[in-house]
């Protein structure tokens, strides 16, 4: 390979321009080819057809890959955020039932062909209902991390505020990639729409969004997209919309033995004895996935910068009795 290649190469990288970059590639498989090392040439070849395969299907390649927002890029932008998520299921710490559920909504994803052979298809629609922090968002993640899709996600109640009197159409846009686009689609704050209603600078706009949300879940899905509506208030939802979702998800805090794994998981190779953990287990109590999350966080950070190799037990007990504080507080003001 020549110095002239390597700098088309570069070239074409930094410009982000892939096709040239895998069209040089394919310019050197042939000379390779020429030169007998017939090897190489297919080595560059498969490689070649492989990152244009990944581009195809909107997976991604090393995770620059330009997101596919299909037609209506314009008007959805700033609304619906993008991503690549590299979560998996097993990176969550879940009981055994969500597990298997998450698992075979996965599955189902997978062998959607062969389901739809014989008639059936793939759970689409979902609602994720619980307090903050207890995973949904990362739910939503880690099956389109499962699934090497794209996440989308629209926070309704901002998508109410910015847009008031245009949300329904905003929300037909959505619609409309959603069946254009494979992807995970998270919608959040979805109770927005229960909890509208009966506004006062309300004109009939909340009815018609209820109303195109509900003939949307009714819409045969036929880019099988997956669908996740997410809720820290599901007493607000309309019981019509609630109903027709293929499946309900319910999030809780977590138990003292998932609480610590959380934790254990958190603090990697930081992570202090067993038996110290006796002493922790009521510190642990009433804190969200999210929250001890945050406190393991803070602790290995400190142990980090003061060289330690271990995180001290104490330590963590200040930090999560630290966020106990900090939610005590929160509730009392905002007491709902
Ligand atoms: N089941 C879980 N296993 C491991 N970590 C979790 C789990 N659920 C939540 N977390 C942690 O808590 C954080 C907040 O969770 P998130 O999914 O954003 O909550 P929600 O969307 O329900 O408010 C996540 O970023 C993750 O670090
Ligand atoms: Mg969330």
């Amino acid at each position: 390979m020549s110095t002239k290649q390597i700098l088309a190469l570069l070239n074409s990288h930094i410009d982000g321009d892939e096709d040239q970059l895998l069209s040089i590639a394919l310019q050197i498989a042939a000379q390779e080819a020429r030169q007998g090392r017939a090897e190489d040439a297919d080595k560059l070849k498969r490689l070649v057809q492989k990152a244009r395969d990944q581009r195809r299907t909107g997976s991604p390649a090393g995770g620059q890959t330009p997101i596919p927002l299909a037609r209506p890029r314009g008007e959805l932008q700033g609304l619906v955020e993008s991503a690549y998520p590299k979560v998996t299921l097993s990176s969550m710490v879940l009981s055994d039932d969500l597990a298997k559920r998450l698992e075979r909504i996965v599955r189902q994803q997978q062998e959607r062909v062969t389901l739809r052979e014989h008639g059936q298809t793939p759970t689409t629609h979902m609602l994720l209902v619980g307090p903050p922090g207890t995973g949904k968002t990362m739910t939503a993640s880690a099956l389109a991390g499962e699934l090497r899709l794209p996440l989308f996600t629209v926070r309704l109640e901002a998508l109410f505020s910015r847009f008031f009197g245009e949300t329904a159409g905003k929300m037909r846009l959505l619609f409309d990639q959603i069946a254009q686009t494979r992807g995970v689609y998270l919608l959040d704050e979805f109770d927005a729409i229960g909890a509208r209603r009966g506004d006062p600078n309300d004109v009939g706009e909340i009815r018609r969004v209820l109303n195109s949300v509900l003939a949307f879940m009714e819409e045969p899905n036929s880019t099988d997209s997956l669908v996740l509506a997410a809720t820290n208030h599901v007493e607000i939802l309309d019981e019509a919309l609630a109903r027709r979702f293929d499946e309900v998800i319910e999030y809780t805090l977590p138990d003292t033995v998932s609480a610590r794994a959380i934790i254990e998981r958190r603090l990697g190779k930081f992570k202090f004895a067993a038996k110290e953990w006796g002493a922790l287990e009521n510190a642990l109590g009433g804190l969200s996935q999210g929250e001890l999350v945050r406190a393991a966080d803070a602790v290995v950070k400190d142990a980090i910068l003061e060289g330690a190799s271990k995180v001290s037990p104490k330590a963590l007990r200040d930090a999560l009795e630290n966020r106990q504080t900090l939610r005590g507080k929160f509730r009392r003001q905002s007491s709902r």
